[in-house]
């Protein structure tokens, strides 16, 4: 570590650290996103060529993240800066606080529906029934109404600016070290529920056994775009924290346990959502609305159902809020290393600009609709570029960096294994940095937008 990295904050302990880690990775990727993705893309197999990707992709990805961050001590831009000071590499600096404003703002939308849930279920849900019909006007009436969508995303912006103004120690990894727990234990409870449903056995077969004729390249592409999204991969998001590591964090034990913790969570959202989706007769392939429309069903069956409604919206909230401002700090990290400007003045710069682009995205179910580029509204299109084009590549260029430009030494002395079989396995990471990783990566978003004959 150099000298002006004496003063940088360091998270406080060990539970902190996967506290922080794993609060960035499990959010609305692993409890939204990947149920409605994999019901758009056919279920089992593409879990299963998520979980093939996050394994082989995304835990090298990762040690390469933790590596540079934990060697160089800065932000995403400054790290390149001083590994490979005036070469092209720095670009990957850029990629990442460009996607992590993109994926900030379509995110703080569905951060803010969220919120939007809590009230209704305060509110009693408004004598919500639980076919299929009305869940989806009712999710309907509320997207499309403009007014609402964007005042929550501005407000969920609003209480990600109250905990990053606190700094990396205070705010995040307090927050994050009460709230994971908490989230693991009531998902538990409601998967427990969901099993006991009579659509369980139609949902578990939807998600456990795979059909392989449903792959294309374009499900692919989403398998692997989805695992670096779930990840927080590709953007830097994970050499900004490892950034504030302290010496003794075992990097690939943390790796590992993140990346199983947060498959092992998406897993559970599966189980929890598919078995209501077959017994309120909902659509599998419904998109992001999917599960918004599917938990108030769950939860009207339920005996207290608005308080256990009230209990896991706010959870997924703060789930939310644990990712969102993982995102954010790559960008006032950057702000604030080198452009030396203060915490507080950076923090309102990052979030003023997603509050902007958000609202735009909040708009883009109402009054925003009909504005589309490629066929996507602004919020399908930031989702797409970020997740699927700008992610892998970033990855992929840390990736290479990490395996054939770094000095070995570095590597070694970072990962640290201390026996054989430690070795062996840092051996296998390392392969998979300088091979694997890229050549998937490279052909999967060759084969993904259509560019390779296959
Ligand atoms: N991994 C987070 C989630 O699953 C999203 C995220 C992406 C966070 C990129 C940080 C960076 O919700």
């Amino acid at each position: 570590m150099s000298e002006d990295n004496k003063n940088r904050a360091q998270f406080a302990t060990r539970l902190g650290v996967v506290a922080v880690t794993v609060g960035s990775a499990v959010g609305l990727g692993n409890i939204w996103r990947f149920p409605y993705e994999a019901g758009a893309n056919g279920g089992a197999a593409f879990m299963l060529l998520n979980l093939l990707f996050v394994f082989v992709i995304g835990v090298p990805v990762m040690c390469a993240e933790f590596v540079i961050g934990r060697h160089t001590g800065a932000n995403v831009r400054g790290a390149f800066r001083r590994l490979s000071p005036g070469t092209g590499w720095g670009v990957v600096g850029y990629i990442g606080i460009l996607s992590s404003v993109l994926i900030l703002s379509f995110y703080s939308v569905v951060a803010g529906w969220t919120m939007e849930y809590i009230w209704r279920s305060v509110a009693g849900f408004g004598g919500m029934h639980a076919d299929a019909e009305s869940l989806h006007s009712q999710f309907d009436e509320f997207a499309a109404g403009n007014v609402r969508p964007a005042m929550w995303t501005v407000l969920f912006l609003l209480c990600n600016y109250a905990i990053l103004a606190r700094g990396v120690e205070k705010g995040i990894e307090r927050v994050s070290n009460v709230l994971m727990p908490l989230l693991f234990v009531i998902l538990f409870a409601f998967c427990v529920h969901s099993l006991c449903m009579p659509g369980a056995a139609e949902g578990l077969g939807f998600l456990f056994r795979p059909d392989f004729s449903q792959i294309t390249p374009s499900v692919v592409l989403s398998a692997m775009g989805q695992a670096f999204f779930s990840l927080s991969l590709g953007l830097g998001c994970l050499i900004t924290y490892s950034s504030y590591f302290s010496r003794r964090t075992p990097l690939v034990k943390t790796a590992f346990l993140t990346a199983s913790l947060d498959s092992f969570v998406a897993i559970v959202a599966g189980v929890i959502i598919f078995p209501a989706v077959f017994t309120f007769g909902q659509e599998p392939a419904a998109g992001p609305r999917l599960v918004f429309e599917v938990l108030p069903a769950i939860f009207a069956e339920m005996a207290g159902g608005a308080v256990w409604s009230a209990l896991f919206f706010v959870l997924l909230f703060t789930a939310s809020l644990t990712s969102t401002v993982s995102m954010s700090e790559i960008t006032i990290a950057w702000l604030c290393d080198d452009m030396h400007m203060s915490r507080r003045r950076a923090t309102r710069i990052n979030i003023g600009v997603a509050m902007l682009l958000g609202t735009l995205c909040a708009l883009s179910f109402g009054c925003l609709n009909g504005v589309r580029m490629f066929g996507m509204t602004l919020f399908e299109l930031f989702d797409y570029v970020s997740s699927n084009v700008l992610l892998p590549v970033g990855g992929m260029i840390i990736s290479v960096y990490a395996g054939w430009v770094l000095d070995r030494k570095v590597m070694r002395s970072e990962l640290a294994p201390a026996t054989r079989r430690g070795r062996a396995l840092v051996g296998t990471l390392v392969f998979c940095m300088r091979c694997v990783a890229p050549v998937c990566i490279l052909l999967v978003f060759l084969a993904g937008l259509g560019l390779l004959p296959v």
